[in-house]
């Protein structure tokens, strides 16, 4: 019986923990796209550079990182929608991984 409740509460937990990624990627793509100077005025460059570093860190694992000029922002805020997900990243960091991509996307 008692492992009954051990597994269930490990499951439980496993969904919710599965749960918290999709919904910062939602959260996050949800924000309003500033322009590239309202991202510089928002963002200080030490900022954008640890922005960068976690973009190299977590985009990684699975294919070659994209040049952040390959995509506009519009066609980035899809792309991370999609990805996200596939990291542990927090709010914080998500929005700042986000800002230095669209800092540095193609103009459309
Ligand atoms: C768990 C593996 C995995 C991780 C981690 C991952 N990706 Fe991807 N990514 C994929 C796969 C698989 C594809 C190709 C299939 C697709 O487009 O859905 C892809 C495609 C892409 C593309 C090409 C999309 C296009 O339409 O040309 C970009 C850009 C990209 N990923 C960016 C990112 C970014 C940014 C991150 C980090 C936030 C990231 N990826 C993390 C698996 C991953």
């Amino acid at each position: 019986m008692k492992k009954i409740f051990t597994l269930l509460a490990l499951s439980t937990l496993i969904v919710l923990l599965a749960q918290c990624s999709p919904k910062i990627a939602k959260m996050v793509t949800s924000e309003p796209i500033l322009s590239k100077a309202e991202i510089e005025n928002l963002y200080s460059s030490e900022q954008l550079n640890h922005g960068q570093s976690l973009y190299a860190n977590n985009c990684s694992s699975c294919h070659n990182l994209h040049k952040a000029d390959e995509y506009s922002q519009d066609a980035w805020n899809d792309i991370l929608r999609q990805m996200l997900r596939y990291t542990n990243l927090d709010f914080d960091d998500a929005m700042t991984l986000r800002a230095y991509l669209m800092a540095n996307a193609k103009d459309s």
